[in-house]
């Protein structure tokens, strides 16, 4: 595995997304043993990093986690676990409230990285920052972030967390560049922030076209891998794929060792 560190916060460049574990938008309990075979093959795997959010599931994607890590008998320091707040809990109470009702679902005492999910029309930024400042400061939080922020918010972020804004966490995949074009991309390598690429693998949108086969194909991997390998290959980028087959979640995993060369990256850019 290869890490990315910022601040005092290390990161392994290949962390486990949690979107569909447990439900879609609501929770939907008879997917339980799919999500906690996939969950456990994660961690058997050596997954640290557990990507979550309040929203997955309507919060079942954060009790199945929580379980999960207590049947595994992986220490809770060992893990990373990143949360988020939605954009309907913003006010300064419902921060407060949403991140006790997370750390209950989890059954942890903390959660490593706490994020914004999505910032929300007329949100008033910096009461929603009183409460997360809060949260670091009561130990219930390590760290602070925010995802899908385009520059100017990610600045006011940055204004108003008493700590260091550690990631923001955007879509970016060889099939999504956007955060390339508004600058995210370049802003975060410049001012030590961890770019958080979600959605990497993409799979309905991926166009394996002859440059990423033969890529490939030289590396004796799935151009699923290459995708996941040219983010990683870059300063600054980690990511978080997302997959209930242990055949897949390996691959993801192995895909942090894949090495590019200059060459490679240009023509996959
Ligand atoms: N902050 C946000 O607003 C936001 C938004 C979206 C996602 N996220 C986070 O990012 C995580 C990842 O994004 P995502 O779940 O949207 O998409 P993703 O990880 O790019 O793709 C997941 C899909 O790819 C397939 N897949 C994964 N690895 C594969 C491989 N090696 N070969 C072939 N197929 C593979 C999976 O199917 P199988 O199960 O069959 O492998 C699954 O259908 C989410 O789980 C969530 O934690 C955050």
């Amino acid at each position: 595995m290869r890490y990315e560190t910022v601040h005092d916060v290390t990161l392994p460049k290949i962390g486990f997304g949690t979107w569909s574990i447990g439900g879609g938008t609501y929770a939907d309990r008879s997917r339980d043993a799919k999500s906690l075979a996939a969950l456990r093959s994660a961690l058997d795997l050596g997954y640290t990093h557990f990507d979550t959010a309040e929203m997955y599931a309507d919060g079942h994607a954060e009790e199945l986690i929580g379980r999960a890590v207590r049947e595994s008998g992986v220490k809770r320091e060992a893990l990373f676990v990143t949360s988020k707040v939605k954009p309907s809990n913003l006010h300064y109470s419902d921060v407060l409230k949403s991140c006790e009702t997370s750390l209950r679902r989890l059954s942890m005492e903390y959660i490593d990285l706490y994020l914004i999910h999505w910032p929300m029309v007329g949100m008033n930024l910096s009461d929603t920052f009183r409460a997360l400042n809060k949260l670091v400061h009561d130990g219930k939080v390590k760290h602070l972030g925010v995802s899908n922020f385009k520059l100017k918010l990610l600045k006011e972020a940055q204004e108003l967390s008493e700590t260091p804004i550690i990631t923001n966490q955007v879509p970016y995949s060889l099939s999504d560049r956007s955060y390339v074009k508004n600058g995210v991309l370049e802003y975060c390598q410049k001012n030590n922030i961890l770019l958080t690429a979600y959605s990497p693998v993409d799979v309905g949108r991926l166009n394996v076209g002859k440059a990423l086969q033969s890529i490939a194909e030289a590396h004796n991997a799935s151009p699923f891998q290459i995708a996941l390998a040219w983010l990683i290959n870059q300063p600054y980028v980690i990511t978080i794929p997302m997959s209930f087959d242990p055949k897949h979640q390996k691959e993801n995993l192995d895909a942090a060792d894949t090495v590019l060369t200059d060459e490679e990256m240009k023509q996959l850019n």
